[in-house]
């Protein structure tokens, strides 16, 4: 595990072993389910999240786990990352695809969650790395490795550069929400109008 610091936030990386998640059979029942795909966030002419049920893709269900305990251990927070198979409406977890040319901007996860992360599942060379920024002037960028998760505050900026491959790239994100939830928080689930089956 690597414990990172920037501008006063601590940030951990750490490598998850095939025995534990998996990658390639999240990846087979991740493209076995196109046809029940959720997508929003449509920015740049692309879909950036993608949202599947963890009931036809419960592989990842392990991944969660091992986030989870490893978000409170680190971050000394009880948390949770919500899911239908925990009686909640919305995933907070989501697949993102970066084909070449595409981008991810800057942006936070600080709306409701305390603690997010990234899982990669397929990061080809030169696909990108995560880059924190705090300010116009401080930038802190983290090697994408297939199999590392890396967890940070929600309210962290941060964004993906060009797809610099001639491969896609794929990830897994989620957020942790301190548990238990507030009452504002346990009613809440998805707005219809910002999800899409294509
Ligand atoms: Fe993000």
């Amino acid at each position: 595990m690597n414990k990172l610091q920037f501008c006063g936030f601590n940030i951990y990386s750490i490598y998850i072993g095939n025995d534990i998640v998996n990658s390639s059979k999240i990846l087979s029942e991740f493209y076995l389910q196109k046809n029940k795909h959720l997508y929003s966030h449509y920015i740049n002419n692309r879909w950036e999240n993608i949202y599947l049920t963890p009931i036809l893709v419960p592989s990842v269900l392990p991944l969660l786990t091992f986030a989870t305990s490893f978000a409170k251990k680190t971050f000394k927070q009880k948390l949770i990352i919500p899911h239908e198979l925990y009686g909640f409406e919305k995933n907070e977890f989501w697949f993102n695809i970066a084909k070449p040319g595409e981008s991810t901007e800057l942006h936070n996860h600080k709306a409701k969650s305390s603690i997010s992360g990234v899982f990669y599942l397929k990061v080809p060379e030169n696909s990108g790395n995560i880059i924190f920024t705090s300010g116009k002037k401080h930038k802190f960028e983290i090697e994408a490795k297939p199999s590392n998760i890396i967890l940070f505050p929600s309210l962290l900026n941060h964004y993906v550069p060009k797809n610099r491959s001639c491969l896609e790239r794929i990830s897994l994100s989620f957020n942790c929400f301190k548990f238990p939830l507030d009452k504002s928080q346990m009613a809440y689930g998805y707005e219809k109008s910002k999800y899409f089956s294509l």
